[in-house]
């Protein structure tokens, strides 16, 4: 039997990455807060292709980080890979410098790396990653004025059935909820169909952080839950809309508390967690889905 691995602590931040002068900034980097985006969810066909190329950008750099998931790396290390390769394609890593809650620091990194008991909005750090951990990655590309975003849960090596069949889970239960998706409908019945999906596996579907309006702005202030939240949250799937999808699944309880450094959210008892995200636009015919490689 290999060693139960310890619960996640902090390690060491690494300095800030540089991002050469070329490539155009988010309007809230170096900002105390994100501006409110008034401009809707609906976007043009133009805007569409923008937002595409965007979510391609940062569908390959999460396939590119994914294949690092291995013993030994460091997710400052992961951080490093999509960093370069995000800058590499012309495009500025979304979370670098996103502004934080009220008092707290921006995200320093390019990335959110969320190992097992991490819900979310891990930040890259010294931690080394070990044989079986659940290794999220979410990152987002912007390019264009356009942002993509998409998350993948990686095991390091082989994994328990259990972690393995919490991941699938967690990638069907964001596929049904996309297939879902089609214009009329609310979007709550997205996370109603999640949140199903997943109680028949005894998990749960976290709550308290939710998929978003996504595109000229990284979050538009459109809510996406990924539970049966109605009758909250009941605007209407229209076509041209962008947002994503991004459950998170946890093997036990969802409750959950955030770390110190103003980001890190993890499950209080320890209960691991998968999470896949991708940015969807609705068309006449339905979701079709932009994070694509
Ligand atoms: N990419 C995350 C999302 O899916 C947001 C991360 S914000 C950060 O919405 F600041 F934590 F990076
Ligand atoms: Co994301
Ligand atoms: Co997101």
């Amino acid at each position: 039997m290999a060693p139960v691995r310890e619960t996640i602590s902090k390690g060491v931040v690494s300095p800030l990455r540089a991002v050469p002068k070329g490539i155009t900034r988010p309007d809230y980097v170096g900002k105390k807060r994100a501006a409110r985006w008034t401009g809707g969810d609906v976007h043009s066909a133009e805007a569409i292709e923008r937002i595409r190329i965007s979510a391609k950008i940062a569908a390959q750099a999460l396939a590119e980080v994914g294949k690092h998931v291995v013993p030994g790396v460091t997710t400052d290390e992961l951080d490093r890979i999509g960093h370069e390769f995000i800058l590499d394609h012309g495009a500025y890593p979304s979370t670098l410098g996103y502004p934080g809650a009220a008092g707290r620091p921006p995200f320093p990194k390019a990335m959110c790396t969320s190992v097992n008991e991490v819900i979310c909005h891990g930040i890259p750090d010294s931690t080394v990653v070990e044989e079986g951990d659940i290794v999220k990655v979410d990152i987002t590309a912007y390019k264009n004025h356009m942002h993509g975003d998409n998350c993948g849960s990686f095991i390091a090596g082989e994994g328990t059935e259990r972690s393995r069949q919490l991941v699938e889970v967690t990638h069907e239960a964001m596929m049904r909820g996309i297939k879902a998706a089609h214009p009329g409908r609310e979007v709550n019945v997205i996370g109603r169909v999640i949140e199903k999906y997943a109680s028949r596996f005894g998990m749960e579907s976290v709550q308290s952080y939710t998929g978003h309006g996504v595109g000229p702005a990284f979050h538009t202030g459109l809510v996406i839950p990924h539970y049966d939240a109605a009758p909250e949250h009941a605007d209407v799937i229209e076509p041209g809309m962008v947002f994503t999808v991004e459950p998170m699944l946890v093997d036990g309880s969802q409750a959950n508390e955030e770390w110190n450094d103003g980001w890190t959210v993890v499950t209080k008892s320890g209960a691991w967690v998968a999470q896949f995200e991708h940015t969807i636009v609705i068309t006449d015919s339905g979701p079709e889905v932009l994070t694509l490689p």
